[in-house]
């Protein structure tokens, strides 16, 4: 594509425009979306893209790479310290509780679309800005509800056609056991240290369990050994684990166990899962989330659970691109070409009423010559083009030409509204 030599701003690196030739693939998703999760009682809410840097520190946890190095945070004129979103859960959380939606239903469930963003490196399915779908259910401590997002979430990928990813649940334990887990996995890390990359060297005594998310591969050879979390989960944590699989079996949901998935937030408790493809190279998450009982009561609310979980739109793109998913036929176009004010003066009306009615009609407003309009037409993919000139409104009719076929007819005016509501339904 030429790059305009006047060009004087570009977007910011990481951040890109979705344009017009995209948007049918960004429709389908949120349409899709709001057609399964309203189905299983999510209702949609909207927070704003920007809260107070601390609301973020103390719901994702201020040793965690997003809070870490990847905000973007800045004091406002008012001296407040704002960070713009890096994720929706603490966002959601804040406004559960600034409502009181608890004190007036026990059971509160959100979904969510929008931008989030995250400083880091941006690549391909890694962007500074970027949009998720989320979903958080507040008020369910039974297991049956994770299984429940799991499979809705698996139901979400298919109906968009893809079947390219893979469902990997585990359990993180709890107060109870996880500081156990920690601090023996914390000591087997200490053994092998003088082998780990610079990174997984400050985690062993800040928080040893993300070293499993690292890809250096000779990290991930010195882990192979590594005691695993599923063997130490205390009692009521094992039982809820092993529900969750059970009620996935029931709903049919096919998963595998992966006790390695530690996720990058700090609130996870018990179940975290990941939905991810190998179809899109480094980034290959397409979606996470988990359980984070005691996250409400962190932020300043009662002690309520939660379960959530938020899907990467751009990623999911990009697999349907990749997939060869994205094609969709052009939107059916009518074109007018009209010549002259006369017809100009008829036809407007006619266009008006058109798309008041929902067809999605066309002109060419400045009036250039019928091939030039034609021209314009060819462009717009139009299915159909009308044709009023001098001649045709001294006949009180229209030609009708349908691009496709070729065949013209002559359509009388007063019946023209009539052929499209037929041609169209
Ligand atoms: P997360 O795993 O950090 O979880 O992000 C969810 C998804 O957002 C990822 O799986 C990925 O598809 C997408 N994503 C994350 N970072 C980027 C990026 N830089 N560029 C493009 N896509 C990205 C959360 O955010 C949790 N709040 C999910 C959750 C909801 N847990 C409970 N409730």
């Amino acid at each position: 594509m030429p790059v305009n030599s006047y060009m004087k701003y570009t977007s910011i690196k990481g951040m890109s425009d979705i344009m017009p030739q995209d948007m049918d693939l960004w429709h389908k998703l949120e349409d899709t979306v709001l057609r399964i999760f309203v189905a299983y009682g999510y209702r949609e809410v909207r927070t704003p893209v920007l809260e107070k840097t601390d609301l973020f520190v103390r719901g994702i946890g201020k040793e965690t790479s997003v809070v870490e190095k990847e905000m973007y945070t800045f004091k406002d004129a008012g001296d407040d310290m704002l960070s713009l979103r890096p994720e929706g859960t603490a966002s959601v959380v804040r406004a559960y509780i600034e409502s009181g939606a608890y004190q007036t239903d026990p059971v509160v469930k959100y979904l969510y679309m929008g931008q989030m963003f995250r400083r880091e490196r941006p690549q391909k399915g890694r962007y500074r800005q970027f949009h998720q779908i989320g979903v958080e259910a507040l008020g369910v401590a039974d297991p049956s509800i994770d299984a429940e997002q799991i499979a809705m979430g698996e139901f979400f990928f298919k109906s968009l056609g893809l079947t390219d990813f893979s469902t990997e649940i585990n359990s993180l334990g709890c107060r109870e056991c996880r500081p156990t887990y920690n601090k023996l996995f914390g000591d087997f890390l200490m053994k092998k240290q003088a082998h780990l990359c610079a990174d997984c060297q400050r985690r062993v005594t800040r928080n040893p369990l993300r070293a499993f998310d690292c890809k250096n591969p000779q990290c991930q050879e010195s882990m192979k050994e590594a005691p695993l979390i599923g063997s130490h989960l205390c009692k009521a944590c094992e039982e809820h684990f092993g529900s969750v699989q059970n009620f996935l079996k029931s709903l049919g949901v096919k998963f595998t166990v992966n006790h390695k998935i530690v996720r990058g937030l700090d609130y996870y408790m018990r179940t975290a899962f990941e939905y991810t493809t190998d179809k899109l190279g480094a980034q290959n998450a397409l979606g996470g989330g988990g359980r984070y009982d005691g996250l409400v009561k962190e932020l300043g609310g009662p002690d309520v659970p939660g379960v959530g979980f938020a899907i990467g739109m751009e990623r999911v793109i990009l697999l349907m691109q990749a997939l060869g998913l994205d094609k969709y036929p052009p939107r059916d176009m009518v074109f007018f070409a009209l010549l002259g004010d006369a017809a100009r003066e008829k036809g407007l009306p006619l266009i008006n009423m058109l798309r008041q009615d929902g067809v999605c009609a066309e002109l060419d407003n400045e009036g250039h010559s019928l091939k030039s309009q034609m021209r314009r037409a060819d462009k717009l993919i139009a299915h159909t083009v009308v044709i009023i000139g001098d001649e045709e409104l001294k006949k009180g009719v229209a030609v009708v030409r349908n691009m496709h076929t070729k065949h013209q007819e002559e359509v009388k005016l007063d019946l023209l509204p009539m052929h499209f509501v037929r041609v169209e339904n």
